[in-house]
């Protein structure tokens, strides 16, 4: 059965949850996401047991309150984007042009769940004043309410309960986290490239987040941080200091739409940082040679 995915979203983990749980220790307290988005690694994790506890960041507050009514409040949610969804019929594009002016007046969850299920590429994209600004995609009406309602219910199941949600920077969260907890970070990338020029709701500034992972080294926080990649040759992201003294791993994404329209058949890789405190807890070599095919392993 396929991951409930509820909130469609550019640049989501869902495909590689997978490939970053192997690296995950045996046994720890909590999850943290400080850059949740659409949480796929969250899901993820609770879909195979392999936490119980978690904790959602971003710092897009409406994202944070569609999460909250997602996983506190489903039947709502459900009944709101099936409404919305059926009014489409019709009038699709005016239609889903009203939509965004009563999320941009209101920051209501309903219409930033249709705005991303309907919206080009599922790509969060705001003007300088803070309003959604994404044009519709015009070939489709966004996901099903039957499909939608599935993924809300099921992701509601492994989440209520066990689920903090903030809406801060992620350097209050990454705060909060202790040596026998995991972090998984996946911040917006700076420049162009696989991830990059994506406009999400906030950014990070490079010295400051190379600052926290030092802190979280201090304090021996095993993390795993989703940073930067490669398509063919061409690397992405500022390299990051080898004081902080992580193992990169690649992970083979699959073939880049942009090498796909040019029919060149190159390879993006993401690249995943281990932290030294989750190094001392697992097996590296036992989750690279046995279970990961399409990984590459270079340790520094
Ligand atoms: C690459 S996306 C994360 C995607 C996620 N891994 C998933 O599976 O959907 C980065 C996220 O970081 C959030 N973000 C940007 N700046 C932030 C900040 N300073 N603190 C917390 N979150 C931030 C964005 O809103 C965006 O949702």
């Amino acid at each position: 059965m396929k991951l409930p995915h509820p909130i469609p979203y550019q640049g989501s983990k869902r495909n590689l949850a997978d490939q970053i749980l192997r690296f995950f220790p045996e046994h720890f307290g909590r999850l943290i996401e400080p850059f949740a988005g659409s949480a796929a690694i969250t899901i993820a994790s609770a879909y195979y047991f392999k936490a119980n506890s978690f904790i959602i960041n971003d710092i897009n507050e409406p994202l944070i309150n569609l999460w909250n009514t997602i996983i506190n409040n489903p039947k709502s949610i459900i009944k709101s984007y099936h409404d919305i969804w059926h009014g489409q019929h019709g009038n699709e594009e005016e239609y889903y042009y009203q939509i965004r002016d009563r999320f941009n007046e209101t920051k209501q969850p309903e219409y930033l769940l249709f705005l991303l299920a309907k919206c080009v590429k599922a790509a969060v994209r705001y003007n300088a004043q803070g309003g959604f600004n994404q044009s519709p995609d015009k070939r489709r009406l966004g996901r099903n309410p039957a499909a939608m309602r599935d993924d809300i219910l099921r992701v509601s199941q492994l989440l209520k309960g066990k689920t903090q949600l903030h809406s801060d920077d992620y350097k209050t969260v990454i705060d909060l986290a202790t040596s026998d907890e995991l972090v998984y970070m996946d911040p917006p990338y700076q420049g162009t490239g696989v991830n990059g020029g994506f406009n999400y709701a906030g950014n990070i500034e490079f010295d400051n987040f190379v600052l926290s992972l030092f802190e979280l080294n201090y304090n021996n926080v095993p993390y795993i941080l989703s940073y930067d990649g490669r398509t063919g040759d061409k690397t992405y992201g500022n390299p990051l200091p080898e004081k902080l003294n992580l193992t990169k791993i690649e992970i083979n994404a699959g073939r880049s739409s942009q090498a796909t329209l040019l029919s060149r058949s190159e390879i993006t890789y993401e690249a995943v940082y281990l932290s030294p405190a989750l190094i001392s807890k697992i097996d590296l070599q036992k989750v690279s040679h046995n279970k990961i095919h399409q990984t590459e392993l270079f340790a520094k």
